[in-house]
């Protein structure tokens, strides 16, 4: 019972969590620079400016990662700072920079993976309608393309987007998250809808531009439902849930994995959201749906649930004390079980956990040293299942945990810890915490020893 000898193990961060430097060597505003200035939006008034310093410090944050033996590092690239404007002008210095950290990564053995959107959309295209703009697709494709130009002599993997749930439904529905809009289900839907059209059209301009033959993958959350037992009956009432919309909301998969792994809007979302429909013009969906090497998913817990009597899916609710994370999500191993074998199964593609990882409350221990016991044993949990998805037939090809380094937990701020490695904000001291020397030892073995 082993992974792949080629599997890549990994972490993760993104640009606007970690890097700083928000205002400097020409950066123009994001969203969430914009959001973070509002009091109240973000708990605590933090806001990324300095976070973990990233920008000055990427040198050192390498060696860490080479200590704790990564193959891989998942980073994203902030789009403001290499086109201040979003589109026209390139910010020289903000290239530099990911060209300094790609090449730092390659000379130190580790492989970039990029995703080319994490959240921080350039507030100059906010202010010219954002997501709602029927421009936004080819806005994207234009800053892929800069990318592209730019960094495909070296980076060969790719990621579009990350968790479009979120930026779309935090951001435009519930007005949690950076831009902070509250849109009707008409416009939620057109945003979402030229969203999925700028992944296509990315797909798209990689293939045609890429100096060298890439693999590009999207990287949704995988919203999991699992089977309290694995009676038959309770694993389809799992997989229905996983893959139905019910109800008018934004947190579900099929929404935005369908049309771009299967080429449609899936029926009953169809049905549910009848009444606020988007314009899908002739050629959209051939657009979004592009030929992808592996699904990205990020899935860090997942709900319990079982076949009703009525035949339906019926979720079985926590006992008392169930166990959770600092920032209250389940957990939940089985998710990394289950969330890959029916995201494999729908789609048929390769899967990389592009996020897992848990937030707890870490501090630097008189020794000098992080004890970080439960998130040992949180991340042996779902790596054990993840491996019995590869013991049973699922083809995964990576896990990258969340995080590699504490940072900026957007709405929440830095209360929340989710790295291998503990940042002081103070003065920016790293601490690789136990975990970081556990995963070491696991990516030596290649997960034979978990
Ligand atoms: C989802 C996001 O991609 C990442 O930015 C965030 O910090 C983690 N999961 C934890 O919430």
């Amino acid at each position: 019972m082993s992974f792949h000898q080629d599997f890549v193990w990994g972490a993760a961060t993104a640009a606007y969590q970690i890097e700083g430097a928000a205002r400097e060597d020409g950066k123009g505003p994001s969203v969430w620079d914009m959001c973070s200035r509002i009091p109240g939006f973000v708990k605590d008034g933090h806001t990324g400016d300095i976070a973990c310093n990233h920008y000055y410090r990427y040198k050192e944050d390498v060696q860490l990662m080479k200590e704790i033996g990564l193959g891989a590092y998942r980073l994203s690239i902030s789009w403001p700072r290499v086109l201040p404007e979003g589109t026209g002008r390139l910010n020289e210095k903000g290239l530099d920079f990911y060209d300094r950290l790609i090449d730092e990564l390659l000379n130190n053995g580790i492989t970039p993976y990029v995703t080319l959107f994490h959240w921080d959309y350039p507030q100059e295209l906010f202010k010219r309608g954002g997501w709602l703009n029927p421009d936004s697709p080819d806005w994207f494709a234009e800053y892929t393309k800069v990318i592209s130009d730019r960094l495909s002599d070296r980076v060969t993997n790719w990621f579009t987007q990350n968790e479009p749930q979120c930026y779309l439904g935090l951001g435009h529905s519930t007005g949690t998250h950076a831009p902070g809009l509250k849109l009707g289900h008409a416009e939620f839907l057109q945003a979402t809808h030229n969203s999925l059209l700028a992944h296509g059209k990315a797909v798209q301009v990689l293939r045609q531009t890429s100096r060298r033959p890439c693999q590009i993958g999207y990287a949704p959350v995988g919203i999991t439902s699992y089977p309290s037992d694995p009676a038959p009956d309770n694993i389809e009432a799992a997989r229905q849930r996983t893959f139905s919309i019910t109800e008018p909301h934004f947190w579900m998969n099929t929404w935005y994995m369908d049309p771009v792994l299967l080429g449609r809007y899936p029926e009953d979302g169809l049905q549910v959201f009848e009444p606020w429909l988007p314009e899908i013009k002739s050629g959209d969906m051939e657009t979004i749906c592009q030929p992808l090497d592996y699904l990205g998913l990020n899935i860090y817990h997942g709900t319990p649930t079982q076949m009703g009597s009525d035949h339906k899916p019926e979720v079985i609710p926590n006992h008392d004390g169930y166990p959770q994370t600092l920032i209250r999500w389940t957990v939940s191993p089985e998710s990394l079980y289950w969330g890959p074998k029916f995201f494999h199964e729908r789609y048929g593609l390769p899967i990389v956990i592009t996020e897992n990882g848990l937030s707890s409350m870490d501090w630097v221990s008189l020794d000098g040293k992080v004890h970080d016991a439960q998130r040992i044993d949180f991340l042996h949990r779902y790596l054990r299942e993840y491996r019995r998805a590869a013991a049973d037939g699922v083809p995964v090809k990576g896990y990258f945990c969340w995080s590699f380094m504490d940072n900026f937990e957007w709405a929440e701020g830095y209360n929340e810890r989710f790295g291998l490695v503990h940042v002081d904000y103070r003065d920016g001291k790293r601490t690789i915490k136990d975990s970081g020397y556990w995963y070491k030892s696991v990516i030596e073995s290649n997960g034979d020893k978990l």
